[in-house]
């Protein structure tokens, strides 16, 4: 017996990737539903090699199924997702919305899989934003081994990250680029993303932050240490998928660059590809697809007593979202529902 699973926003960048993912990982699918605005009723998606018909997530009833992967957005998620929760379907979502709740636990199950069972009060489990989920895959290793004090992170995100409407920007604007027949100005980014890169993703706060930096920070300490100081510089950079970080890194004990590389290639959900050579290290463009989290460059920074510097790469729609609410959802099969 496995599981009756929803995905909702399952016409969009994350939950294809979700239904794609599902079906590569065999995760124990007795039932599924897809679904997605009204607008999009009766779209076909593909769930491994079967293609589905999305439904209404405004009229669908949640009753008798097991989990919903929600993404969907923070407006949609709200309206939604405590209705699916109350009939009693554990929510595994993407947005922002509930990823500070006390009540909610935030998990990169490489990270902090045993917060889990914190699923109960809310019948809501959230997935962090999609620049922390692969920092903290990295960061944890070599903060068991070293104790991280503090992080400075400058990211280089994928217009995927905005969805479907911040891909087809930069694929209208770099087309005009060539043939400009007709102007595309910025609507879903502040401005030209076609061969610029921008340094503003989400609102800015009081602080001068960005919202995004603001969560790195905040999401890094609820998943990992709340003892870890992080500050970030956000980026969106003209790439369709995969995310990029600069991580600094400043240990408690010394850590030697070789020993780090050890410990990296040993971590669960890391590949290490550092060589030290022309092309020895990951570029977004090859992550996309894998479900791993790459490190690249690990060297020590001599600037301070203890330091690492290291380059961190992931595909943003998998670890950063659909893959890892799947693992989320893998997690919750075996340490609570035990289906299938
Ligand atoms: N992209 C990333 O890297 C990433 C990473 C982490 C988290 N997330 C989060 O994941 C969520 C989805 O992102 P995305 O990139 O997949 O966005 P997207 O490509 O724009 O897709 C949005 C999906 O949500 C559906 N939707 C929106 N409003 C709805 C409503 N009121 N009722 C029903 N369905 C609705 C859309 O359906 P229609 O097609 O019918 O409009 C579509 O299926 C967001 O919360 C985002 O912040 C994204």
């Amino acid at each position: 017996m496995g599981y009756k699973v929803v995905v909702a926003g399952a016409t969009g960048n994350v939950g294809r990737e979700m239904l794609n993912i599902l079906a590569e990982r065999e995760f124990p699918v007795d039932e599924i539903a897809a679904l997605a605005s009204r607008k999009s009723l009766g779209t076909e998606v593909s769930f491994g090699d079967k293609t589905i018909k999305t439904r209404d997530l405004d009229t669908f009833d949640f009753t008798g199924w097991d989990i919903a992967l929600f993404a969907v957005g923070s407006e949609a998620t709200k309206a939604y997702a405590p209705k699916a929760a109350a009939a009693g379907c554990v929510v595994i979502d993407n947005s922002s919305l509930y990823r500070y709740d006390p009540e909610i636990p935030l998990i990169v199950p490489e990270v902090n899989a045993d917060a889990i069972h914190g699923y109960a009060k809310r019948n809501i489990i959230a997935n962090p934003n999609c620049s922390t989920a692969q920092m903290v895959v990295a960061l944890k290793p070599l903060h068991d081994r070293a104790r991280i004090k503090r992080v400075v992170v400058s990211t280089y995100q994928s217009v995927s990250g905005a969805g479907k409407e911040g891909m087809d920007e930069l694929w209208e604007q770099t087309k005009a680029v060539y043939n400009p027949v007709q102007e595309v100005p910025p609507k879903k980014f502040s401005k030209q993303i076609a061969f610029n890169v921008i340094p503003h993703i989400d609102v800015f706060l009081d602080s001068g932050e960005t919202k995004e930096e603001w969560k790195m920070v905040a999401e890094t300490k609820k998943i990992l240490d709340p003892s870890i100081k992080v500050t970030a510089t956000c980026v969106r950079v003209p790439v369709f998928v995969g995310h990029s970080e600069a991580i600094n890194i400043e240990t408690e004990e010394f850590l030697d660059w070789q020993e780090a590389q050890d410990i990296l290639r040993e971590a669960p959900g890391i590949m290490l590809v550092d060589k030290r050579e022309a092309g020895g290290y990951v570029t977004p463009i090859e992550c996309v697809g894998e479900f791993a989290t790459y490190v690249s460059r690990v060297r020590q920074d001599s600037t301070i007593e203890n330091g690492l510097n290291l380059w961190c790469v992931s595909d943003n729609l998998r670890k950063g979202a659909a893959l890892n609410a799947v693992q989320i959802a893998e997690l919750l099969g075996s340490r609570v529902l035990k289906k299938g």
